[in-house]
Protein backbone atom coordinates (compact mmCIF):
# COMPACT_ATOMS: atom_id res chain seq x y z
CA UNK A 1 0.00 0.00 0.00
CA UNK A 2 0.93 3.69 -0.78
CA UNK A 3 0.11 7.08 0.30
CA UNK A 4 -0.40 8.55 -3.75
CA UNK A 5 -4.38 8.82 -4.34
CA UNK A 6 -6.78 11.11 -6.17
CA UNK A 7 -8.33 13.47 -3.90
CA UNK A 8 -10.41 16.90 -4.96
CA UNK A 9 -7.02 18.32 -6.01
CA UNK A 10 -6.06 15.70 -8.69
CA UNK A 11 -3.28 13.16 -7.35
CA UNK A 12 -2.08 13.71 -3.97
CA UNK A 13 1.10 12.53 -2.18
CA UNK A 14 -0.41 12.06 1.79
CA UNK A 15 -2.30 15.19 2.52
CA UNK A 16 -0.11 17.51 -0.52
CA UNK A 17 -1.62 17.35 -3.86
CA UNK A 18 1.25 16.64 -6.31
CA UNK A 19 0.50 19.77 -8.50
CA UNK A 20 1.02 21.72 -5.68
CA UNK A 21 4.55 20.40 -5.31
CA UNK A 22 4.94 20.78 -9.33
CA UNK A 23 4.03 24.52 -9.15
CA UNK A 24 6.29 25.51 -6.43
CA UNK A 25 9.65 23.21 -6.94
CA UNK A 26 8.82 23.15 -10.87
CA UNK A 27 9.07 20.26 -13.06
CA UNK A 28 10.55 17.33 -13.69
CA UNK A 29 10.69 16.31 -9.80
CA UNK A 30 10.73 13.34 -7.81
CA UNK A 31 8.19 13.09 -4.35
CA UNK A 32 8.56 10.65 -1.79
CA UNK A 33 5.76 10.03 0.80
CA UNK A 34 7.38 9.81 4.28
CA UNK A 35 4.67 7.46 5.49
CA UNK A 36 4.96 5.16 2.92
CA UNK A 37 8.39 4.69 3.82
CA UNK A 38 8.09 4.15 7.35
CA UNK A 39 5.01 1.65 6.19
CA UNK A 40 7.20 -0.49 3.64
CA UNK A 41 9.78 -0.55 6.23
CA UNK A 42 7.78 -1.37 9.08
CA UNK A 43 6.08 -4.05 7.21
CA UNK A 44 8.74 -6.12 6.44
CA UNK A 45 10.42 -5.54 9.74
CA UNK A 46 6.59 -6.94 11.49
CA UNK A 47 6.74 -9.94 8.93
CA UNK A 48 10.12 -11.27 9.61
CA UNK A 49 9.14 -10.85 13.50
CA UNK A 50 5.66 -12.71 12.55
CA UNK A 51 7.97 -15.44 10.83
CA UNK A 52 10.21 -15.90 14.34
CA UNK A 53 13.06 -13.97 12.95
CA UNK A 54 14.12 -12.61 16.12
CA UNK A 55 16.50 -9.28 15.85
CA UNK A 56 17.09 -9.52 12.09
CA UNK A 57 19.19 -6.49 11.02
CA UNK A 58 17.76 -4.88 8.22
CA UNK A 59 20.60 -3.09 6.08
CA UNK A 60 18.10 -0.82 3.78
CA UNK A 61 20.22 -0.87 0.30
CA UNK A 62 20.85 3.06 -0.17
CA UNK A 63 21.28 2.46 -3.83
CA UNK A 64 18.27 2.05 -4.57
CA UNK A 65 17.43 5.78 -3.06
CA UNK A 66 20.26 7.63 -1.35
CA UNK A 67 18.92 10.65 -0.19
CA UNK A 68 20.24 11.40 2.64
CA UNK A 69 16.44 12.50 4.30
CA UNK A 70 15.13 9.26 3.46
CA UNK A 71 18.17 7.53 5.26
CA UNK A 72 17.25 9.75 8.00
CA UNK A 73 13.66 8.64 8.19
CA UNK A 74 14.18 4.70 7.60
CA UNK A 75 17.32 5.05 10.03
CA UNK A 76 15.16 6.65 12.99
CA UNK A 77 12.82 3.02 12.03
CA UNK A 78 16.21 1.02 13.46
CA UNK A 79 17.22 0.81 9.85
CA UNK A 80 20.52 0.27 9.12
CA UNK A 81 22.32 0.43 5.70
CA UNK A 82 23.30 -1.74 2.49
CA UNK A 83 26.44 0.31 1.45
CA UNK A 84 28.43 -0.05 -1.64
CA UNK A 85 30.74 2.72 -2.07
CA UNK A 86 32.32 5.16 0.20
CA UNK A 87 30.08 7.83 -1.22
CA UNK A 88 27.18 5.37 0.33
CA UNK A 89 28.79 4.91 3.80
CA UNK A 90 28.99 8.59 4.31
CA UNK A 91 25.25 9.27 3.40
CA UNK A 92 24.24 6.85 5.73
CA UNK A 93 26.63 8.26 8.62
CA UNK A 94 25.48 11.55 7.75
CA UNK A 95 21.66 10.47 8.23
CA UNK A 96 22.68 9.30 12.15
CA UNK A 97 22.74 5.53 10.99
CA UNK A 98 25.22 3.78 13.32
CA UNK A 99 28.50 2.28 12.09
CA UNK A 100 27.56 -0.87 13.36
CA UNK A 101 24.35 -1.26 11.56
CA UNK A 102 26.48 -0.64 7.84
CA UNK A 103 27.09 -3.15 5.70
CA UNK A 104 29.85 -2.37 2.94
CA UNK A 105 29.47 -4.55 0.05
CA UNK A 106 30.60 -3.83 -3.04
CA UNK A 107 33.03 -5.90 -5.88
CA UNK A 108 35.60 -3.31 -6.20
CA UNK A 109 36.07 -1.84 -2.81
CA UNK A 110 39.28 0.11 -3.57
CA UNK A 111 42.14 0.41 -0.83
CA UNK A 112 41.30 3.94 0.25
CA UNK A 113 37.47 2.83 0.77
CA UNK A 114 38.37 0.15 2.82
CA UNK A 115 40.20 2.60 5.01
CA UNK A 116 37.47 4.60 5.37
CA UNK A 117 34.93 1.57 6.05
CA UNK A 118 37.53 0.22 8.65
CA UNK A 119 37.94 3.76 10.49
CA UNK A 120 34.43 4.05 10.74
CA UNK A 121 33.60 0.74 12.36
CA UNK A 122 31.20 -0.71 10.07
CA UNK A 123 29.64 -4.04 11.09
CA UNK A 124 31.05 -5.94 8.28
CA UNK A 125 32.59 -5.47 5.20
CA UNK A 126 31.27 -8.05 2.60
CA UNK A 127 34.04 -9.59 0.89
CA UNK A 128 33.44 -10.29 -2.79
CA UNK A 129 36.87 -12.20 -4.09
CA UNK A 130 39.85 -13.80 -2.45
CA UNK A 131 42.53 -10.78 -3.93
CA UNK A 132 39.72 -8.26 -2.32
CA UNK A 133 39.91 -10.86 1.47
CA UNK A 134 43.70 -10.14 0.92
CA UNK A 135 43.24 -6.20 0.30
CA UNK A 136 41.42 -5.97 3.58
CA UNK A 137 43.68 -8.15 5.71
CA UNK A 138 46.60 -5.54 3.94
CA UNK A 139 44.51 -2.69 5.21
CA UNK A 140 43.31 -3.81 8.27
CA UNK A 141 47.02 -4.63 9.40
CA UNK A 142 48.43 -1.10 8.41
CA UNK A 143 45.67 0.22 10.60
CA UNK A 144 46.02 -2.00 13.39
CA UNK A 145 42.48 -3.01 13.42
CA UNK A 146 40.62 -6.31 13.03
CA UNK A 147 38.49 -6.21 9.56
CA UNK A 148 34.77 -7.70 10.83
CA UNK A 149 33.81 -9.97 6.91
CA UNK A 150 31.04 -11.80 6.01
CA UNK A 151 31.86 -13.96 2.72
CA UNK A 152 29.64 -12.94 -0.06
CA UNK A 153 29.37 -16.21 -1.73
CA UNK A 154 27.82 -16.88 -5.44
CA UNK A 155 24.84 -19.54 -4.79
CA UNK A 156 24.79 -20.18 -8.52
CA UNK A 157 21.17 -19.71 -8.98
CA UNK A 158 18.93 -17.63 -11.44
CA UNK A 159 16.71 -15.53 -10.17
CA UNK A 160 14.44 -14.98 -13.14
CA UNK A 161 14.00 -10.94 -14.20
CA UNK A 162 16.27 -9.10 -16.54
CA UNK A 163 19.55 -10.07 -17.16
CA UNK A 164 21.20 -6.41 -16.23
CA UNK A 165 20.33 -7.30 -12.47
CA UNK A 166 20.38 -11.01 -12.07
CA UNK A 167 23.71 -11.52 -9.42
CA UNK A 168 22.64 -15.24 -8.70
CA UNK A 169 24.45 -17.08 -11.22
CA UNK A 170 28.18 -18.21 -11.01
CA UNK A 171 28.41 -16.43 -14.64
CA UNK A 172 28.18 -12.98 -13.03
CA UNK A 173 30.82 -11.39 -11.48
CA UNK A 174 29.50 -11.37 -7.79
CA UNK A 175 31.17 -13.47 -5.00
CA UNK A 176 33.03 -16.17 -4.17
CA UNK A 177 32.13 -19.59 -5.33
CA UNK A 178 30.72 -22.38 -2.92
CA UNK A 179 33.64 -24.36 -3.69
CA UNK A 180 36.50 -21.64 -2.08
CA UNK A 181 34.01 -19.85 0.16
CA UNK A 182 34.64 -22.62 3.43
CA UNK A 183 38.57 -22.68 2.35
CA UNK A 184 38.50 -18.87 2.34
CA UNK A 185 36.47 -18.77 5.63
CA UNK A 186 39.23 -20.95 7.10
CA UNK A 187 42.05 -19.10 6.33
CA UNK A 188 40.55 -15.84 7.19
CA UNK A 189 39.71 -17.20 11.00
CA UNK A 190 43.45 -17.74 11.14
CA UNK A 191 44.33 -14.62 10.32
CA UNK A 192 45.54 -11.66 13.17
CA UNK A 193 43.67 -8.86 10.94
CA UNK A 194 40.12 -10.56 10.11
CA UNK A 195 37.44 -11.67 11.90
CA UNK A 196 35.27 -13.55 9.90
CA UNK A 197 31.25 -13.48 11.09
CA UNK A 198 29.47 -14.35 8.32
CA UNK A 199 28.05 -15.30 5.18
CA UNK A 200 25.85 -13.70 2.65
CA UNK A 201 24.24 -13.67 -0.34
CA UNK A 202 22.71 -11.58 -3.20
CA UNK A 203 21.18 -12.89 -6.29
CA UNK A 204 19.00 -10.54 -8.01
CA UNK A 205 16.73 -7.58 -7.84
CA UNK A 206 12.97 -7.20 -8.61
CA UNK A 207 12.19 -11.33 -7.92
CA UNK A 208 9.11 -11.69 -7.86
CA UNK A 209 9.29 -15.50 -7.43
CA UNK A 210 9.90 -17.50 -3.83
CA UNK A 211 11.61 -20.97 -5.09
CA UNK A 212 14.96 -18.99 -6.65
CA UNK A 213 15.05 -17.47 -3.09
CA UNK A 214 14.19 -20.58 -1.06
CA UNK A 215 17.29 -22.61 -3.27
CA UNK A 216 19.61 -19.80 -2.58
CA UNK A 217 19.15 -19.15 1.25
CA UNK A 218 18.71 -23.23 1.68
CA UNK A 219 22.38 -23.49 0.57
CA UNK A 220 23.70 -20.70 2.55
CA UNK A 221 22.51 -22.58 5.76
CA UNK A 222 23.95 -25.50 4.33
CA UNK A 223 27.12 -23.39 4.08
CA UNK A 224 26.53 -22.49 7.75
CA UNK A 225 25.91 -25.56 9.13
CA UNK A 226 29.31 -26.74 7.50
CA UNK A 227 31.57 -23.99 8.80
CA UNK A 228 29.80 -24.34 11.99
CA UNK A 229 30.60 -28.27 12.17
CA UNK A 230 34.50 -27.46 11.18
CA UNK A 231 34.43 -25.47 14.97
CA UNK A 232 34.75 -22.43 12.85
CA UNK A 233 32.31 -18.84 14.55
CA UNK A 234 29.42 -17.89 12.35
CA UNK A 235 27.22 -15.37 14.01
CA UNK A 236 25.21 -14.00 10.56
CA UNK A 237 23.96 -14.88 7.48
CA UNK A 238 22.80 -12.18 5.39
CA UNK A 239 20.46 -12.89 2.54
CA UNK A 240 20.81 -9.86 0.47
CA UNK A 241 17.94 -8.19 -1.30
CA UNK A 242 15.84 -8.67 -4.36
CA UNK A 243 12.26 -8.59 -3.11
CA UNK A 244 10.10 -7.92 -6.66
CA UNK A 245 7.42 -5.26 -6.06
CA UNK A 246 4.46 -4.77 -8.57
CA UNK A 247 5.09 -2.46 -11.20
CA UNK A 248 1.41 -3.07 -12.61
CA UNK A 249 2.24 -5.23 -15.37
CA UNK A 250 4.46 -7.47 -13.76
CA UNK A 251 3.55 -10.53 -12.07
CA UNK A 252 2.42 -9.87 -8.34
CA UNK A 253 5.70 -10.64 -6.28
CA UNK A 254 5.40 -12.23 -3.26
CA UNK A 255 4.16 -10.58 -0.15
CA UNK A 256 6.96 -9.68 2.73
CA UNK A 257 5.00 -11.85 4.86
CA UNK A 258 4.99 -14.95 2.46
CA UNK A 259 8.83 -14.16 1.94
CA UNK A 260 9.47 -14.24 5.89
CA UNK A 261 7.36 -17.41 5.91
CA UNK A 262 9.82 -18.56 3.90
CA UNK A 263 12.92 -17.27 5.51
CA UNK A 264 11.45 -18.38 9.15
CA UNK A 265 10.73 -22.39 7.67
CA UNK A 266 14.33 -22.15 6.04
CA UNK A 267 16.63 -20.42 8.80
CA UNK A 268 14.02 -22.60 11.35
CA UNK A 269 16.98 -23.10 14.91
CA UNK A 270 20.38 -21.88 13.04
CA UNK A 271 22.03 -20.22 15.37
CA UNK A 272 23.09 -16.94 13.59
CA UNK A 273 21.07 -13.40 13.14
CA UNK A 274 19.87 -12.90 10.27
CA UNK A 275 20.44 -9.75 8.39
CA UNK A 276 18.61 -8.24 4.98
CA UNK A 277 19.53 -5.72 2.26
CA UNK A 278 15.75 -4.49 1.00
CA UNK A 279 16.00 -1.62 -1.46
CA UNK A 280 12.98 -1.59 -3.90
CA UNK A 281 10.78 -3.11 -1.94
CA UNK A 282 10.98 -0.05 0.78
CA UNK A 283 11.73 2.72 -1.59
CA UNK A 284 9.90 2.00 -4.97
CA UNK A 285 6.29 2.53 -4.45
CA UNK A 286 6.97 5.39 -2.10
CA UNK A 287 8.18 8.15 -5.20
CA UNK A 288 6.69 9.01 -8.29
CA UNK A 289 8.08 11.52 -10.53
CA UNK A 290 6.05 14.12 -12.11
CA UNK A 291 6.71 15.42 -15.21
CA UNK A 292 5.01 18.18 -17.84
CA UNK A 293 3.42 17.53 -20.91
CA UNK A 294 5.56 19.91 -23.16
CA UNK A 295 3.71 19.10 -26.58
CA UNK A 296 2.03 16.61 -28.50
CA UNK A 297 3.21 15.63 -31.56
CA UNK A 298 0.80 13.48 -33.94
CA UNK A 299 2.24 12.24 -37.06
CA UNK A 300 -0.21 12.08 -39.95
CA UNK A 301 0.47 8.36 -40.54
CA UNK A 302 -0.89 7.97 -36.63
CA UNK A 303 1.74 8.11 -34.52
CA UNK A 304 1.57 10.22 -31.36
CA UNK A 305 4.34 11.06 -29.58
CA UNK A 306 3.85 12.48 -26.25
CA UNK A 307 6.36 14.95 -25.33
CA UNK A 308 7.34 15.36 -21.32
CA UNK A 309 9.97 17.57 -19.96
CA UNK A 310 11.39 14.49 -17.96
CA UNK A 311 14.19 12.06 -20.07
CA UNK A 312 16.40 8.98 -19.76
CA UNK A 313 18.68 11.09 -17.69
CA UNK A 314 15.96 11.60 -14.72
CA UNK A 315 15.00 8.04 -14.48
CA UNK A 316 16.61 5.10 -16.64
CA UNK A 317 14.96 2.56 -16.00
CA UNK A 318 12.93 1.96 -19.15
CA UNK A 319 15.67 3.02 -21.34
CA UNK A 320 18.19 0.79 -19.63
CA UNK A 321 15.99 -2.41 -18.61
CA UNK A 322 13.14 -1.90 -20.54
CA UNK A 323 11.08 -1.33 -17.28
CA UNK A 324 7.41 -0.34 -17.39
CA UNK A 325 5.82 2.53 -15.09
CA UNK A 326 2.31 3.07 -14.87
CA UNK A 327 2.31 6.73 -15.94
CA UNK A 328 -1.10 8.86 -14.20
CA UNK A 329 -2.34 12.00 -15.30
CA UNK A 330 -2.77 14.46 -12.38
CA UNK A 331 -6.09 15.04 -12.93
CA UNK A 332 -8.11 12.44 -13.37
CA UNK A 333 -10.43 12.12 -16.87
CA UNK A 334 -11.98 10.16 -18.95
CA UNK A 335 -11.37 8.97 -22.67
CA UNK A 336 -8.63 6.69 -24.04
CA UNK A 337 -6.07 8.29 -26.57
CA UNK A 338 -2.45 5.99 -27.64
CA UNK A 339 0.39 7.84 -27.01
CA UNK A 340 4.99 7.26 -27.11
CA UNK A 341 5.89 9.05 -23.72
CA UNK A 342 9.24 10.53 -24.74
CA UNK A 343 11.48 13.00 -23.30
CA UNK A 344 13.80 15.63 -25.12
CA UNK A 345 16.95 13.80 -24.71
CA UNK A 346 18.46 13.22 -28.38
CA UNK A 347 18.10 9.54 -28.47
CA UNK A 348 16.09 7.10 -29.51
CA UNK A 349 16.43 5.10 -26.35
CA UNK A 350 14.76 8.27 -24.81
CA UNK A 351 11.58 6.39 -24.98
CA UNK A 352 9.25 5.73 -21.76
CA UNK A 353 7.11 3.67 -23.03
CA UNK A 354 5.58 2.95 -26.64
CA UNK A 355 1.75 2.84 -27.37
CA UNK A 356 0.47 3.40 -24.13
CA UNK A 357 -3.03 4.05 -23.64
CA UNK A 358 -3.44 7.09 -21.31
CA UNK A 359 -6.17 9.25 -20.90
CA UNK A 360 -6.29 11.94 -23.67
CA UNK A 361 -3.25 15.18 -22.49
CA UNK A 362 -2.89 17.94 -24.05
CA UNK A 363 0.52 20.71 -23.64
CA UNK A 364 0.53 22.03 -19.54
CA UNK A 365 -0.98 18.48 -18.34
CA UNK A 366 1.00 16.81 -15.43
CA UNK A 367 1.69 12.92 -15.41
CA UNK A 368 3.44 11.27 -12.77
CA UNK A 369 5.28 7.61 -13.29
CA UNK A 370 4.54 5.37 -10.35
CA UNK A 371 6.55 3.06 -8.50
CA UNK A 372 9.73 5.50 -9.31
CA UNK A 373 10.84 5.88 -5.39
CA UNK A 374 13.90 3.19 -6.05
CA UNK A 375 16.60 3.18 -8.79
CA UNK A 376 14.80 6.57 -9.90
CA UNK A 377 16.49 9.58 -8.71
CA UNK A 378 19.27 7.47 -7.68
CA UNK A 379 20.30 6.39 -10.95
CA UNK A 380 19.90 10.57 -12.46
CA UNK A 381 22.23 12.13 -14.30
CA UNK A 382 23.25 16.06 -16.32
CA UNK A 383 23.16 14.13 -19.34
CA UNK A 384 22.23 16.92 -22.13
CA UNK A 385 23.14 19.09 -19.67
CA UNK A 386 19.98 19.04 -18.15
CA UNK A 387 19.87 19.84 -14.52
CA UNK A 388 19.98 17.03 -12.19
CA UNK A 389 16.32 16.50 -10.75
CA UNK A 390 15.17 17.75 -7.61
CA UNK A 391 13.54 15.95 -4.55
CA UNK A 392 10.89 16.92 -2.62
CA UNK A 393 9.70 14.73 0.72
CA UNK A 394 6.35 14.35 1.68
CA UNK A 395 5.26 14.11 5.93
CA UNK A 396 1.12 14.83 5.90
CA UNK A 397 0.10 18.18 4.96
CA UNK A 398 3.69 19.55 4.47
CA UNK A 399 6.83 19.09 1.95
CA UNK A 400 10.09 19.91 1.73
CA UNK A 401 12.67 20.10 -0.77
CA UNK A 402 15.49 17.38 0.40
CA UNK A 403 17.77 18.26 -3.14
CA UNK A 404 17.55 21.24 -5.08
CA UNK A 405 17.85 21.76 -8.47
CA UNK A 406 20.77 22.68 -9.29
CA UNK A 407 21.22 26.32 -10.94
CA UNK A 408 23.29 26.52 -14.83
CA UNK A 409 25.48 28.99 -12.84
CA UNK A 410 26.04 26.28 -10.24
CA UNK A 411 26.19 23.29 -13.47
CA UNK A 412 28.80 25.40 -15.55
CA UNK A 413 30.75 26.59 -12.23
CA UNK A 414 31.54 22.83 -11.44
CA UNK A 415 33.91 22.93 -15.54
CA UNK A 416 37.29 24.45 -14.81
CA UNK A 417 38.81 25.87 -17.76
CA UNK A 418 42.69 25.29 -17.83
CA UNK A 419 44.30 29.24 -18.43
CA UNK A 420 46.09 27.00 -21.51
CA UNK A 421 43.13 26.74 -23.38
N1 LIG B 1 22.16 -6.00 -1.85
C1 LIG B 1 23.00 -6.04 -2.90
C2 LIG B 1 24.31 -6.66 -2.71
C3 LIG B 1 22.61 -5.51 -4.14
O1 LIG B 1 23.44 -5.57 -5.16
C4 LIG B 1 21.32 -4.94 -4.29
C5 LIG B 1 20.88 -4.38 -5.57
C6 LIG B 1 20.47 -4.91 -3.16
C7 LIG B 1 20.92 -5.46 -1.96
C8 LIG B 1 19.09 -4.31 -3.21
O2 LIG B 1 18.27 -5.01 -4.07
P1 LIG B 1 16.71 -4.67 -4.13
O3 LIG B 1 16.10 -5.08 -2.81
O4 LIG B 1 16.55 -3.23 -4.35
O5 LIG B 1 16.21 -5.47 -5.26
N2 LIG B 1 18.99 -0.40 -11.05
C9 LIG B 1 18.23 -1.62 -11.13
C10 LIG B 1 18.36 -2.47 -9.87
C11 LIG B 1 19.79 -2.80 -9.51
C12 LIG B 1 19.94 -3.60 -8.26
C13 LIG B 1 21.37 -3.71 -7.86
N3 LIG B 1 21.61 -4.38 -6.62
C14 LIG B 1 16.77 -1.28 -11.42
O6 LIG B 1 16.45 -0.11 -11.56
O7 LIG B 1 15.94 -2.17 -11.55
Amino acid sequence: MNHFEYGPEGLTCEGVPLARIAAEVGTPVYVYSRATLERHFTVFRDALELAGVADPLIAYAVKANSNVAVLKVLGELGAGADTVSEGEVRRALAAGIPAERIVFSGVGKARREIEFALQAGVAEINVESEPELNLIAAVAAELGVRAKVAFRVNPDVAAGGHAKIATGKAENKFGVSFAEAARLYANASNHAALEPVGVACHIGSQITELAPMRAAFSKMRGLVEQLLGEGLSVERLDLGGGLGVPYFNHPEPPSPADFAAMVGEVTAGLPVRLAFEPGRVIAANAGVLVSEVIHIHARPEGRKFLVIDAAMNDLVRPAMYDAFHDIRPLTRRDGEAVYDVVGPVCETGDTFTRDRALPPLAAGDLVAFMSAGAYGAAMASEYNTRPLVPEVLVDGDRFAVIRARPTYDEMLARDLVPDWV
